[in-house]
């Protein structure tokens, strides 16, 4: 599949996409961080967005949409601070833009956002330790024409992975300077990273994907007959997939 990760700079997703064959490219306004810049588009997501993708999946920024920094929002008793309720509208707007995209296939990721920005229902609530990584971060997802995300490997939290004025025991084994600089915390997690790469670039999905072409069909609509095909069905289309990926 053509895959774009949207507001992606370190490429955990896109790396993990690329193992499983397909044609990934990470984007972002800033270079990078992963090393592979020629999967790289550096440009802003809107201009590329309506490219012709097979699938979506995207990381928009929440400075100013996120939960976490409603005390600056109200900076004080019931006063909103007016600049930063507009960059967060331009935010909500970049964020809708995403989620609408030409494109079957779209996941879009965000952490909780402040009542005020009245954000359409998320499809799912995640966090780090659901993905083998001892932390609580609540993150949110929307989904289109995508499962909702398995865990993969429930492990005892230990603490919250961001130091806040409300959390008494912010994890504190990890490394202070990540959980300070605002990049190094926003980078995907592997755990996670892996489980939307094998979920939904994995064999299940490209299987998925021919079925409804050699049917005919669209996915979307005719959701419901993949989910009542046997398992050895399935089990047939995937042993394609797997050999249409070692072909092509
Ligand atoms: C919350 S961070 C997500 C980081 C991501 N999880 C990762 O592992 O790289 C949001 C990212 O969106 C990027 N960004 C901001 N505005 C953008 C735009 N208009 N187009 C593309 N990327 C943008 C920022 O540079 C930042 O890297």
């Amino acid at each position: 599949m053509r895959i774009l990760v949207a507001c992606e700079e370190s490429q955990a997703v896109t790396k993990e996409l690329r193992k499983l064959r397909h044609d990934a490219y990470s984007n972002d306004i800033v270079e990078c961080s992963g090393g592979h810049p020629e999967w790289h588009i550096q440009k802003g997501t809107l201009e590329i967005l309506n490219d012709g993708w097979d699938m979506i999946i995207a990381f928009p920024p929440c400075t100013y949409l996120s939960n976490a920094g409603a005390c600056r929002l109200y900076p004080t008793k019931g006063n909103i601070d007016e600049e930063r309720y507009k960059k967060g509208l331009k935010g909500k707007e970049f964020f809708m833009a995403i989620l609408n995209a030409d494109c079957p296939k779209i996941a879009v990721e965000n952490p909780v956002s402040s009542l005020a920005f009245e954000m359409p229902k998320c499809t799912q609530e995640i966090q780090p330790y659901h993905f083998g990584h001892p932390f609580s971060k609540k993150t949110r997802l929307w989904l289109k024409g995508l499962p909702e995300l398995k865990y993969t490997n429930v492990v005892e939290k230990e603490g919250t992975f961001l130091p806040s004025s409300t959390s008494k025991n912010a994890y504190t084994g990890l490394n202070d300077k990540k959980t300070r600089d605002p990049k190094e915390a926003s980078k995907t997690f592997l755990g996670i990273a892996k489980a939307m790469a094998n979920q939904w670039g994995g064999y299940e999905e490209i299987a998925k994907d021919m079925y409804y072409k050699y049917k005919e069909l669209c996915p979307v609509k005719y959701s419901f007959m993949w989910g009542q095909c046997s398992n050895e069905y399935k089990e047939a289309w995937i042993a394609e997939a797997r050999i249409f990926c070692l072909l092509t």
